[in-house]
């Protein structure tokens, strides 16, 4: 098989131990559907992480596929630097439009990532622009397990230690608090006085750390708390945004606006790398000024805004009208809250958190070098579902189009998947035992 052995002999795949690679087997993904993924053997894969917690109304969707196209037909890139275009503004006013009251700045990049470095750097300079006491405004306070992107200043931030404890030496120190605990931010803020920029959070649940769900009215006490010390709140909905945790975006479950969100992911439908940081007008009068102050954001992208990626994200947010996606949502929330009711008791399963379509089923306790969650991966491949792990969470994001055969199908092969993985490894353990 060429493509395979090429993949293997030119590509470097991302969070990847290459090593051991070529025995993966992965497949080789040649077309999608709906919920669906199909390889190039024709075997068909139920998407069950929205390819990378992305797609939002299925694969192909033609709403999406045809404004791509016409948008093609006119040009596919233009710089957002010295020019503008109209997806990029009509989009903006679409985002405003929907976004936590307040939010009225559209600034556009290209990836989640992107999208919090830009969050973090306009907030450090608007404190630095405001001078005197506000410049000692220069720190932050992030969650412990917090995951904002991949990049050095979102790194900073990031408090998964087996992505950035190597990174260490590179960063710049972050404050980290412990989720969920509304006190502990609170005596964060306390002793840091007049010395926080601004506080990042996941609002609601914290993604790559393990979908770790937080108390209700944590965000809202986060929220005064900022308020109280007048530092600047950023909340990164990069993965929670655009419906996956059954409101279009976290904040609304408690009434939050924040003073930056991050948004990507699922802001093209799942379908091309765009991200927006929206801020409000004050943060955004901080940076006005004459030419020669040097007040200007020096920032941007040669993809920033790119035309092709805004047309997909006006064509999603149409989709979510006029489907009445979110409505169309609650009972399959519902049928999958039931659904992982039957997981749960599966004896190797530690917990299950949902929040919305996201799910994590933690199983308990294996050895490292038993990568089960990994092992209950290539189980679920096998009985044609597509999920990825986090260490032993396996982690269920499904399109927000999923139907309910798919999403008990999917819920069916996993559940046998951790049965048949799991198992395994304890029948193992007995025989050695023995
Ligand atoms: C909450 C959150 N922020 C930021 C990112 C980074 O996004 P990207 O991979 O597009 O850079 C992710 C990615 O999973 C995320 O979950």
């Amino acid at each position: 098989m060429t493509l395979a052995a090429d993949d293997r002999t030119y590509l470097w795949h991302p969070f990847t131990q290459q090593q051991g690679w070529q025995d993966e087997d992965a497949p080789i993904i040649e077309r999608g559907d709906g919920a669906c993924l199909w390889d190039v053997d024709g075997r068909r894969y139920i998407d069950g992480i929205s390819s990378l917690w992305c797609t939002v109304h299925g694969h192909r969707h033609p709403a999406i596929d045809i404004a791509i196209r016409d948008q093609m037909d006119r040009v596919a890139h233009s710089t957002m630097l010295g020019l503008t275009h109209e997806p990029a503004i009509e989009l903006a006013k679409r985002l405003v439009a929907i976004a936590p009251p307040g939010l009225r700045r559209v600034f556009y990049s290209d990836s989640g990532s992107t999208a919090t470095e830009i969050a973090l750097k306009m907030a450090f300079q608007f404190w630095q622009q405001r001078g005197g006491a506000d410049a000692r405004r220069t720190k932050f306070i992030t969650l412990q397990g917090a995951y904002h992107g991949d990049t050095i200043g979102s790194v900073s931030v990031g408090g998964i230690d087996l992505f950035h404890a190597t990174y260490g030496p590179l960063l710049f120190e972050a404050l980290s608090a412990e989720p969920g605990d509304a006190e502990d931010m609170a005596a964060l803020l306390e002793e840091n006085s007049g010395q926080v920029a601004a506080v990042i959070v996941e609002p609601l649940v914290q993604g790559a750390a393990g979908i770790l769900t937080q108390p209700d009215g944590y965000l809202r006490a986060v929220r005064e708390l900022c308020d109280r010390h007048d530092v600047l709140m950023i909340v990164d909905e990069v993965a929670t945004g655009f419906g996956r945790t059954g409101r279009m975006f976290a904040c609304e479950h408690e009434d939050v606006a924040p003073d930056l969100m991050c948004l990507a992911k699922g802001i093209t439908g799942g379908y091309l790398p765009l991200a927006a940081t929206l801020t409000t007008e004050r943060i955004y009068e901080g940076f006005l000024g004459e030419h020669q102050d040097f007040r200007t954001f020096f920032h941007g992208h040669t993809y920033t805004g790119n035309p092709l990626a805004c047309a997909a994200a006006i064509a999603n947010l149409n989709v979510f009208e006029q489907e009445h996606t979110i409505e169309k949502l609650q009972p399959k929330i519902a049928l999958l809250e039931k659904l992982l009711r039957g997981v749960a008791r599966i004896p190797t399963v530690r917990e299950v958190r949902q929040r919305g379509m996201m799910v994590g089923i933690e199983l308990e306790e294996f050895p490292l070098g038993a990568r089960m969650g990994h092992q209950v991966t290539l189980e679920a491949r096998r009985r044609g579902a597509i999920v990825r792990p986090l260490g032993d969470v396996v982690v269920l994001m499904p399109p927000l189009s999923i139907d309910h055969t798919e999403l008990r199908r999917l819920i069916d092969i996993v559940g046998h998947a951790i049965e048949a993985a799991t198992g395994a490894a304890l029948d193992d353990d007995l025989a050695e035992a023995a």
